[in-house]
């Protein structure tokens, strides 16, 4: 197969839920059906990572290799899936957020009974700054939940985006009896796993004909003919719409009794964009442009124990990935050569021999790869778009042993350098500043600190409670701000300068003062 047949069937995405929605449900059927695992339960253990700190952590450290955390691939029906895991936990969403950098659609699962909810929309959000393409699931159809027709309502409200049905229940809770197949005109039958095996597809061309009253009864028959009827006045589902981001299809089923799964997966792998272009600073890359590229979206610690190893996640760009492949490490100008890239399958790893734009491979880190780092065959290229976000949680690391303060400084930079948290450098003053989003941010960095660079420290809370970063177009205003501020501005590990002050107030009191300043939420790294 040429390298561009290769790239045209690849398949990146991620699932997008608030916690309790079905994500770890619905990853395992698919993981399933792609035959990437062999049993249900296999993803079952990841779930704890939204619980308390304490299990978290523990969670963590006993997580081992069992099931690789930040990809899973498969093969199914000729494409080549990747499926890139996003945290379950909020406080640690921003690693989230760039896991959606290195995406080409999502798939958005809903709770039937509780429709759109917060974490749904933040991600969703994200999706829609990126016009990254979404096809909702509608989850848990076996339980009692809303109508049909106000989830639609509720993901078009809140979400603004257009729904298109694709199947359609019939009955719900209890008196689920299936889904009408909007496509292909048919009723596929709801098997739960504890009722019998039947028939599990129909074709009904004739919805007058009498068959539905057969099947379901009276009361039933005429409510989904009612629906039907009502489905009709709405814009059919658009490749175009959809890949813009205006419409997403919708799904129906309860991923438990594996139950509609198979047709979202069918329609994904169907539908779904392959690999798209990314914006470098200098220029547009396309997937399948000859040169590799590819750039870090995420870097994890410990995944095997043993070795005390890290692992940067890149996402290819463009080209093709050869082992034993030299390439720049274009912040640094350094050139590498890479013997042993991994390659994710849900269970396994495996050295990567190739890999091509869209796919997602591992590459062992010692240290000096940072989030946003880019790897080309030897052009300078910075891709764009991977964000930081403002702090919103601040403290103070207390060393616990006095004689470790190097050590403490090299491990809170590396671990800020992968985005466990951001580390800033006062002018004044020699205190430097952790800030996280999640209070379990820090206890990710006080275990890490002491597993991996030996050293003992604690955090202390400092008052301070906003950030900026801060940008002006006018060197002497920016300067004159700078000077004026001293004891409030930081910088940051990419040298970036942030005004951290102790309230919202005081940063729009600021803002007043000063107007030709930009105040910044977000930067990109
Ligand atoms: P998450 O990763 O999005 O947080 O959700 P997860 O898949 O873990 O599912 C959350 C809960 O919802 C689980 O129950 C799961 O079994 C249940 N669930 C998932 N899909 C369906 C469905 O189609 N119907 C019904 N009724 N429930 C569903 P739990 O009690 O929290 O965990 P467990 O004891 O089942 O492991």
């Amino acid at each position: 197969m040429s390298a561009s047949d290769e790239i045209q069937r690849r398949r990146t995405f991620a699932i997008i839920s608030h916690p309790d929605a079905g994500k770890t449900t619905i990853t395992e059927k698919l993981l399933l059906f792609g035959g990437a695992i062999q049993m249900a339960g296999a993803v079952r253990a990841r779930r704890a990572d939204r619980h308390a700190a304490s299990d978290f952590l523990k969670v963590e450290q006993e997580r081992g290799i069992s099931v690789s955390t930040a990809v899973m691939s498969f093969e199914y029906e000729g494409f080549a899936v990747n499926l890139l895991d996003t945290p379950g936990h909020e406080d640690f969403s921003e690693d989230t957020y760039r896991v959606l950098t290195a995406v080409d659609s999502a798939l958005m699962v809903l709770d039937n009974a509780k429709g759109v909810e917060k974490r749904t929309k933040a991600l969703m959000d994200v999706c829609r700054m990126r016009t990254t393409p979404v096809i909702t699931f509608s989850n848990k159809l076996d339980r009692e939940g809303l109508d049909p027709f106000d989830l639609m309502q509720d993901v078009e409200d809140h979400l603004n985006i257009a729904c298109v049905p694709m199947t359609w229940p019939i009955g719900m809770g209890k008196e689920f009896e299936g889904v009408y197949d909007l496509v292909n005109r048919q009723v596929i039958f709801y098997q739960s796993t504890e009722r019998g095996r039947r028939n599990d597809r129909l074709v009904i061309d004739d919805l007058e004909g009498g068959a539905l009253e057969e099947l379901f009864g009276e009361e039933k028959a005429a409510k989904l003919r009612d629906d039907l009827e009502l489905l009709e006045v709405l814009d059919p589902f658009d490749a175009e719409e959809y890949l813009a981001g205006r419409q997403t299809p919708v799904f129906f089923g309860s991923a438990i009794n594996n139950f509609g799964v198979k047709e979202l997966l069918d329609q994904f792998v169907r539908s779904a964009p392959a690999p798209q272009p990314r914006e470098a600073r200098e220029r547009e890359v396309v997937p399948t442009e000859e040169r590799f590229s590819c750039f870090c979206f995420k870097i994890q610690a410990n995944l095997d124990k043993m070795h005390h190893d890290r692992m940067a996640f890149v996402r290819i760009t463009s080209g093709v990935y050869s082992r034993g492949m030299k390439l720049k490490h274009v912040r640094t100008g350094k050139n590498m050569t890479v013997n042993n890239a991994t390659t994710f399958l849900a269970r396994d790893r495996v050295v990567t021999q190739q890999a091509f734009a869209g796919d997602i491979i591992g590459i062992h880190n010692h240290g000096g790869i940072r989030i946003g780092d880019t790897f080309t065959e030897g052009e300078s290229l910075k891709f764009t778009g991977i964000p930081a976000f403002a702090p919103e949680l601040f403290r103070r690391a207390l060393l616990l042993d006095p004689l470790k303060a190097k050590a403490l400084l090299k491990g809170l930079q590396e671990l800020s350098e992968e985005g466990a948290a951001q580390l800033f450098r006062p002018m004044e003053g020699s205190d430097y500043i952790i800030g996280a989003l999640g209070i379990l941010q820090f206890d990710v960095i006080t275990s890490r600190l002491e597993s991996e660079y030996r050293v003992r420290a604690r955090f202390e809370s400092v008052a301070l409670a906003a950030a900026r970063w801060v940008t002006c177009d006018d060197e002497d205003e920016l300067d004159r701000f700078v000077q004026e501020n001293r004891r409030r501005i930081h910088t940051d590990i990419a040298g970036n300068i942030a005004f951290i002050a102790q309230s919202d107030w005081a940063v729009g009191y600021a803002q007043e003062q000063y107007p030709k300043i930009s105040f910044h939420k977000s930067v990109e790294i």
